[in-house]
């Protein structure tokens, strides 16, 4: 969902553990968006009536229409996997795609361990999860250069979630009459695919009765900063102090043009032979993109292990000031040292890991399938933007305000060009205004689309609980935010630890009774 895009970093972690081997030593990972797997899958075996299920990890594929404006063209594989153990004849059926991801081991998301199986469970209906085009093996061809990408489009997503809906027979009793003029299809999805789940609606209507649209990122945003705020406003006090410290130490040396005190700095981290700084930049918010890795009901803590590495010191923690600086880039980068950069790049040198100049890596040239953030970037470039980079002078920085949009997009070229040269010639700047304008954006209008969103979710200030923006949840529309993270309504797990979450469970689930029944 999400993706790192500041930095060629981190996410094998945050997308599966099994990215983290990956054959591109420099694609160890990035920050993505999607939704979080729910962890090891346990199989249904029986429908209530007692008739044996095949395992919820069967993969079944459908003939999706490579091109919706050009039906003619043919068609690819899109796979997909289903459960109906709780179906019952008249029941929906509830369709997900986790995004921008390989759909591989989200099985959970068939049982009722995620909403989609609460809700199946509570209307007798049957669940599907369905791998979006040009995500892990469902590919509309057999590389990911410009000239096959040209078929990645929001609206071509769109297409294939109304295609299936409207054309699948599936694979179980009855799966032939449960078209959405027969049976009630719902849609579910987060974060990004949340935000899809609103544009379909938006887009074409009367084909999903329903939707629920967790951490839903509605708004497309070239320079999206706003990512770090809630992160800032919500992490331990001492430690976002410290952090604060160390940043406005680096861009007073930018700033000031000190290359010398910039070389110290960026030694102090064991990442001196990084060529530029605003790579150097961009791998300290590695730190930070460890916070979508949290939820309520668990998720992995490398946020915390980074904040207790600044601010604990001989078994005592520091004030909300922090220890300040000095204290802060020996410990931020003893922590670099000792076990950060090793599970971020393994053996491979920081410049090849973490620098992004060097258009011959493989990070740019290796076209082949199943590498979500070739993927993810070919969209971020061309509709959605979501760059990540510091914010403007005068708002508190935990991320340094070297990086900008033309990180990304432009300038020297930078990532989009160096990524896409039959597509971008001298910028990728995405058309966000086309894309809200299309979708809705902020000023989504569907009904029967439950938002459900979390206060402590990075990704909140693209979805309807944004600061500042005020939007009103409405019976048609309800907007619903527990204390939760990203996505964190989705996981049944999370309701069972977080009173808040499952008030917003509790509230989409009577909803879905109501526009169901
Ligand atoms: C979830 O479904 C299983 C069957 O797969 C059932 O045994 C269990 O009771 C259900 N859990 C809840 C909380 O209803
Ligand atoms: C990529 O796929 C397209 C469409 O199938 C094909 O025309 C092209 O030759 C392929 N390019 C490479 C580099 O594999
Ligand atoms: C049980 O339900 C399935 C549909 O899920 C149906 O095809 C089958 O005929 C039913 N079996 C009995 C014994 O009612
Ligand atoms: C560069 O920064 C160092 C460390 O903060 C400082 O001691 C030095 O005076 C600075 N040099 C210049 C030319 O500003
Ligand atoms: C200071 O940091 C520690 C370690 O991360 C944390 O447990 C504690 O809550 C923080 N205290 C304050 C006042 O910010
Ligand atoms: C990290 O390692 C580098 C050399 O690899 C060293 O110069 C630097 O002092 C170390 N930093 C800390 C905080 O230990």
């Amino acid at each position: 969902m999400a993706l790192s895009w500041l930095s060629k970093s981190v996410l094998a972690i945050l997308l599966s553990v099994s990215l983290v081997d990956a054959a591109i030593p420099n694609a160890v990972g990035r920050n993505q968006l999607h939704i979080p797997k729910l962890g090891a899958t346990e199989n249904a075996v029986m429908t209530p009536n007692g008739t044996a299920l095949p395992p919820i990890t069967m993969v079944y594929q459908f003939d999706q229409l490579i091109d919706h404006n050009k039906p003619n063209i043919g068609t690819f594989k899109q796979r997909f996997w289903m459960n109906w153990e709780f179906y019952e004849k008249g029941g929906p059926i509830i369709l997900l795609t986790p995004g921008e991801t390989n759909a591989d081991g989200f099985d959970g998301y068939l049982t009722n361990r995620s909403i989609n199986g609460m809700i199946a469970q509570q209307e007798k209906g049957a669940t599907v999860v369905i791998e979006h085009r040009f995500f892990g093996f469902s590919n509309p061809y057999d590389n990911l250069t410009s000239q096959s990408l040209e078929v990645l489009t929001i609206q071509q997503a769109i297409d294939d979630l109304v295609y299936f809906a409207q054309t699948i027979d599936l694979p179980m009793p009855g799966g032939d009459q449960v078209k959405p003029n027969q049976a009630h299809w719902v849609l579910i999805g987060g974060s990004y695919s949340g935000a899809l789940t609103g544009w379909t609606m938006v887009n074409k209507p009367g084909v999903f009765r329903a939707g629920w649209a967790s951490s839903a990122v509605v708004e497309a945003i070239t320079n999206f900063y706003d990512l770090f705020k809630p992160i800032r406003e919500h992490m331990p006090k001492n430690c976002s102090a410290d952090v604060e410290a160390v940043i406005s130490h680096l861009d007073w040396l930018y700033v000031t043009n000190n290359k010398t005190a910039l070389q110290d700095l960026q030694n102090n981290f064991g990442l001196g032979k990084i060529t530029h700084i605003e790579d150097f930049a961009a791998a300290l918010v590695n730190n930070l993109y460890d916070w979508q890795m949290l939820q309520p009901g668990g998720g992995q803590q490398n946020f915390y292990r980074f904040c207790d590495a600044l601010e604990v010191k001989d078994g005592v923690s520091a004030s909300e000031k922090g220890w300040g600086l000095q204290n802060a880039l020996e410990s931020w980068g003893n922590f670099w040292n000792t076990s950060y950069y090793a599970s971020l790049c393994g053996t491979v040198d920081a410049e090849t890991c973490l620098g992004t100049y060097d258009a011959t890596q493989p990070y740019y040239t290796d076209v082949s399938v199943n590498n979500a953030w070739r993927s993810w970037f070919w969209m971020m470039c061309n509709e959605v933007g979501w760059y990540q980079g510091g914010p403007p002078l005068g708002q508190p920085a935990i991320v340094s305000r070297i990086i900008q949009p033309s990180y990304f997009q432009a300038r020297d070229p930078r990532q989009c060009v160096n990524m896409f040269p039959q597509r971008f010639q001298t910028s990728g700047t995405p058309d966000v205004q086309a894309t809200n304008r299309k979708y809705g954006g902020w000023n989504i209008k569907v009904d029967r689309v439950f938002f459900a969103n979390g206060l402590r979710d990075h990704w909140r200030d693209a979805t309807l609980s944004a600061d500042g923006l005020h939007k009103v949840s409405v019976a048609s529309q309800p907007i619903y935010e527990g204390d939760g993270f990203h996505a964190s309504d989705m996981d049944a797990k999370n309701g069972v630890v977080d009173a808040s979450v499952l008030r917003v469970q509790q509230a989409g689930l009577r909803f879905m009774k109501g526009w169901l029944s």
